[in-house]
């Protein structure tokens, strides 16, 4: 079993509900194992700049059912350089950081693909993203709980949609991922569902959409992937206005309120679940590898894998859209 005396944690990125949950389990766990976890504030770019602190236990009290991270978060260009990321390394010497356990999405571990290769620290990651676009986990921490806002707006816009027979075209995030919109669309019992993952006929939507008029179902429910084929909900609208003018359509975008709130009780077990685990996967000498949860069971997958290789989503859920929209 390797010992450390110091870690570091940071999150990056996008931030996803769970990430406190998350950093309250490491820092926990780090304790009870007599390590100093130590919090890195706003991500790499906090890494560069020192904004370093030691975490007590009670630093982390009261926050697991806080939505953002208490940690902070950014976008960091300046660690993409050389430069960027020497001063990040010089850094973490200087303050006796002997581990990393990084919290973040799809550029996290981009960056700490590069950072690795390089710098030589044991490190290990937590997959944090609401898109849930991931390799090497069934879920990522804060999907849950943002498809679950998603749902509840939506429910909210057909209500509205179906007193005015109206079409909606509800946008939700996900970056170039589909996993918010399908799983929010199916929840929602949408009448379409447009996904980066799969091309649509428009022309049969489009008279899918006019059968449903000719039956007297005036109102459709249409989720729309941020990253879809056609550029969002708001050039979708575009098109369908040109095509069938006589429709009442309206947009919605439903934006960052998917980012926050308080975390579901599904992403609450999946952060402190990933996050114990990470301090003993680093104990236990692993390193470079995100750990996930596969078939409910720890799964560790290579930082070079999880940023390459993209889980597919499931066939049977799309074969199921057109049938239960009908
Ligand atoms: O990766 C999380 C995410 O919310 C994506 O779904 C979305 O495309 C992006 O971040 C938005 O980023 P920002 O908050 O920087 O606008």
């Amino acid at each position: 079993m390797k010992q450390f005396s110091n870690i570091g944690i940071l999150t990056s990125g996008g931030d996803s509900p769970g990430m406190n949950a998350a950093i309250r389990a490491i820092v926990r766990t780090s304790i009870y194992h007599q390590i100093i976890p130590y919090g890195i504030l706003r991500g790499y770019q906090g890494m560069i700049e020192g904004e370093i602190q030691e975490l007590k236990t009670t630093s982390v009290s009261n926050i697991i059912q806080r939505g953002g991270t208490i940690l902070k978060t950014a976008r960091s260009k300046e660690f993409m350089t050389k430069d960027g990321m020497e001063k990040a390394y010089q850094q973490l010497m200087k303050n006796n950081i002997q581990a990393l356990i990084l919290i973040g999405g799809d550029g996290t571990f981009r960056g700490a693909v590069d950072f690795f290769s390089s710098y030589k620290i044991p490190a290990i990651g937590l997959p944090g993203t609401i898109d849930n676009d991931l390799f090497g986990t069934d879920f990522t921490i804060g999907f849950d709980t943002a498809v679950n806002t998603a749902v509840n707006a939506i429910d909210k816009i057909r209500d509205t949609a179906e007193a005015h027979d109206r079409l909606f075209l509800v946008e939700v995030m996900g970056r170039d991922a589909g996993y918010i919109a399908l799983h929010s669309g199916i929840a929602c019992g949408a009448e379409h569902i447009f996904i980066p993952e799969q091309k649509e006929k428009l022309n049969e939507i489009l008279s899918s959409i006019q059968d449903d008029q000719r039956r007297k179902k005036m109102t459709s429910i249409i989720v729309v992937a941020e990253g879809d084929e056609f550029g969002g909900a708001l050039e979708l609208q575009k098109i369908i206005a040109k095509e069938l003018p006589q429709l009442d359509t309206r947009v919605t975008i439903l934006g960052h309120i998917q980012r926050g709130g308080s975390p579901s009780c599904n992403d609450r077990m999946l952060a402190s679940r990933l996050g114990h685990a990470a301090v003993e996967a680093l104990l236990a000498g692993r390193t470079q590898e995100m750990i996930g949860i596969v078939n409910g069971k720890i799964h560790y997958t290579p930082f070079t894998s999880c940023v390459k290789l993209h889980s597919p989503l499931p066939v049977d859920l799309l074969e199921m859209i057109h049938v239960l929209a009908k």
